[in-house]
């Protein structure tokens, strides 16, 4: 075989399918490897199985060995802010407020080349440390930052969404942006980056807040001009926000309906939180084939409010789910941690729909799609994030012809307790079972961080391996 050709060992663990249509039976959406191999070349898995099957189509091949690890395809995070690394876990207010007082000013600063380029090594040196592989994110209204974004991504060849960050009011005048220009630049940056290496990019109007409608129409001439660029927003994330946005536009029935009336709704579009989305607002995001952004660490640290999980997984009307950690609203860059909050979410969630406060608000079946155990989990963080983004062709689990990004997890690594805590399930050095292997991501999302990821590998080559390991 030709080619820059590596080949893995180990224990696998992906996806095949979506876990809320297998209810009580979830495993039959997981495929779990005990003794695998995965052949990757150019940065492609173009082998994969049990390693007794696969090893001998490959004589002569170098094998690394990853031992008593779990080893997942790279989670991927749908809703990120690139300019806020350095204000994540802002003290103190609000949506609207919290943009005012820390974000604004600390985004403005990306305007400067040096401070961007150093912002970006740290954000992504950050993602990787916390098993993430592929991120959408938001920059500024600085086309300076959209380029540092993809020009540091392209470096460590990650497939990555950005674009630039469109707001024509509601800032500072010199943070804002004119319709105009936000055109222009945005039709230079397509032309410069989308589809060049592994980047793609997003035509992006931050909310409706921030939006008029001439910026709005604007961000729908370019998605006409370039129908293959995604789109990625905010909608309806908090109260405050969602009757401003009603002021600012009378003609629209709803939140979503701003983006209906520009004609963004649509597939490869993202609106990131969808706290406080009608039942009506959910159904249309899935017949547009829309997706939304679960930012539980976000939603709950700025309280904003509890995601409806179950609503958005109504089997009659699915709607496309990514997983974001929307750092800095979010406190953490780890998808971990986003597992853990949402599965407290769910459970809250889960609470107010069971009926045992007053018996007519009861909805047993939405509140059972609340539930959020380690296969829904790791799927939304897996193959359900590429699905809701559209990129389940590129990579997303182990199938051959997608891109090697994964995970390695030691399931034993965090707090002190952790490893007793494990040895519940499994004394031995891998678990047994897709049963075993399951429970043992429930530890890592319920009592872990980003200490359980041991290494994260881009297209087939490691890229981060935790210290002192
Ligand atoms: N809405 C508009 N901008 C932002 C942002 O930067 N973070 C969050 N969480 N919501 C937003
Ligand atoms: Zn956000």
């Amino acid at each position: 075989m030709v080619g820059n050709c590596c080949a893995i060992r180990g224990t696998f663990f992906d996806f095949v399918d979506d876990p809320w249509k297998y209810e009580g039976r979830e495993h039959e959406a997981a495929r779990f490897t005990r003794d695998g191999l995965l052949v990757v070349k150019d940065g492609l898995v173009v082998d994969f199985g049990d390693f007794a099957e696969v090893s001998p189509r490959h004589p002569g091949l170098s094998i690394t060995h990853i031992k008593n690890r779990l080893i997942l395809p790279g989670f991927i995070d749908g809703h990120i802010h690139f300019p806020q690394v350095r204000v994540l876990g802002a003290y103190g207010s609000q949506l609207l407020d919290w943009l005012q007082n820390w974000i604004f000013p600390e985004e403005l600063k990306y305007r400067d080349r040096d401070y961007a380029r150093e912002a970006a090594k740290h954000f992504f040196d950050a993602l990787l440390a916390g098993g993430t592989t592929t991120c959408q994110a938001f920059t500024t209204s600085s086309p300076v930052s959209t380029e540092e974004f993809f020009d540091e991504a392209t470096r460590r060849e990650m497939r990555v969404i950005s674009g630039l960050t469109g707001i024509d009011r509601f800032a500072p005048d010199d943070f804002c942006i004119t319709p105009d220009d936000f055109h222009s630049e945005s039709e230079r940056l397509i032309e410069r980056y989308h589809r060049k290496g592994r980047n793609l990019y997003a035509i992006t109007p931050r909310f409706a807040v921030g939006c008029t409608s001439e910026m709005m129409d604007r961000c729908r001439q370019l998605k006409l001009k370039y129908p293959d660029c995604w789109v990625n927003t905010h909608i309806s994330e908090n109260p405050s926000e969602i009757r401003t946005a009603r002021e600012h536009f009378p003609d629209c029935a709803d939140y979503t309906h701003v983006h209906e009336k520009h004609g963004l709704l649509g597939p490869k579009f993202t609106a990131g939180h969808a706290v406080w989305l009608s039942n009506d607002e959910f159904r249309r995001f899935s017949k547009a084939g829309a997706s939304v952004c679960f930012c539980p660490l976000s939603n709950l640290f700025l309280g904003s409010g509890l995601f409806r999980l179950g609503r958005a997984t109504d089997p009659e009307h699915p709607v496309r789910v990514s997983l974001g950690c929307d750092m800095g609203g979010g406190n953490a860059f780890s998808i971990i941690r986003v597992l853990e909050e949402a599965y407290k979410v769910g459970m809250c969630n889960n609470t107010m729909l069971d009926g045992s406060i007053n018996p007519r608000e009861q909805d047993l079946a939405e509140a059972e799609r609340n539930k959020l155990g380690p296969y829904r989990a790791f799927y939304l963080a897996t193959l359900g994030g590429a699905r809701a983004l559209y990129l389940d062709e590129l990579l997303g689990n182990f199938d051959k012809g997608k891109e090697a990004d994964f995970v390695v997890l030691d399931w034993n690594a965090g707090q002190t307790a952790m490893r007793w805590h494990q040895s519940l399930i499994t004394h031995n050095e891998s678990p047994e079972n897709i049963d075993q292997a399951a429970q043992l991501l429930f530890g890592v999302m319920s009592v872990g961080d980003d200490r359980n990821i041991d290494e994260t590998w881009i297209a087939g080559t490691r890229a981060y391996k935790k210290a002192g390991v």
